[in-house]
């Protein structure tokens, strides 16, 4: 058993989707989580500032003496997965188990991803998804807009300016008839209903945070590292913005009443000598 608390960061508040996830199966787990809020999105920026973003957010959890990093972010894992390679404790990200996932529920052998444009460009999904299964096509689309949509909480299924958002987005995956939709960036399924609408119900919908976090509560099942302390499970949430936009998404996304607080800090102190 180990008490040490799970890590999790995400460019802002998408990596709650694997929190949500991850405790619905591991409830007594701690958990310190990250989102970088002052500098979302990722997904627009350049390799080079993605790996230093990624290497100071692993650097703040490895101070918290995490058991376990989870990169909540399909951008970083997509193209800064490496950076998780020497960190001493085992590390996650979104892209193998979300392909691993996909390629089990697709029964026509098309698979439709959608992530930011960073994560597109970087052909991750489609890669990972055809090393297990070259035969099947998969068609990428970069939904960038997505993010703010979702970081302004503009999430509710009946928000007109998100279902017309996702209608442009997603049409052409419609046309090419994927029977299976990987929300490649973990912001998206807190507009799932809307995806889900837009695609149509004989589309299987996978949520990248949902399967890292499948693998995760696995990992710590396999390696007897599953928190077994009957303290009560602390949630510590920090941001490098102010918390208050956080505070008030994250209880959406957790879909939790309960009071939450979040610490701002300043996360350019960290990984310093790795720049
Ligand atoms: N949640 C992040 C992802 O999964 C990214 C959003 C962003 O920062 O662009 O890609």
């Amino acid at each position: 058993m180990d008490s040490r608390p799970i890590g999790i960061f995400d460019s802002g508040l998408g990596g709650l989707s694997a929190v949500k996830e991850l405790l619905d199966i591991v409830p007594n787990e701690n958990i310190v989580y990250f989102g970088d809020t002052g500098r979302v999105p990722y997904g627009t920026k350049s390799k080079s500032t993605i790996l230093k973003y990624a290497r100071q957010d692993e650097a703040f959890l490895l101070e918290k003496d995490v058991k376990m990093v989870i990169a909540a972010c399909g951008t970083v894992s997509s193209v800064a997965f490496d950076t998780g390679k020497d960190l001493g404790v085992p590390f996650l990200g979104v892209v193998k188990p979300a392909c691993a996932a996909a390629v089990l529920a697709t029964k026509n052998k098309k698979i439709g991803v959608i992530g930011t444009a960073t994560t597109v460009s970087s052909g991750s999904y489609k890669k990972a998804i055809q090393s297990i299964d070259k035969d099947i096509e998969v068609y990428a689309k970069a939904c960038s807009m997505f993010v703010s949509l979702v970081e302004e909480g503009w999430v509710d299924e009946n928000d007109e300016i998100t279902i017309k958002t996702a209608e442009r987005y997603l049409k052409p995956l419609k046309e090419k008839g994927v029977d299976t939709l990987i929300l490649g960036c973990t912001h998206f399924p807190l507009i799932s209903a809307i995806i889900g609408k837009v695609m149509g119900e004989n589309v299987t919908l996978i949520s990248s945070g949902g399967a890292c976090a499948k693998q995760a509560a696995k990992y710590l099942k396999d390696n007897n590292m599953l928190n077994e302390s009957e303290q009560e499970p602390k949630r510590e949430f920090f941001v490098s913005d102010t918390p208050d936009g956080f505070l008030k998404t994250a209880k959406l996304f957790l879909n939790t009443d309960s009071n939450l607080n979040a610490k701002q800090i300043k996360i350019e102190n960290y990984g310093k000598q790795e720049n």
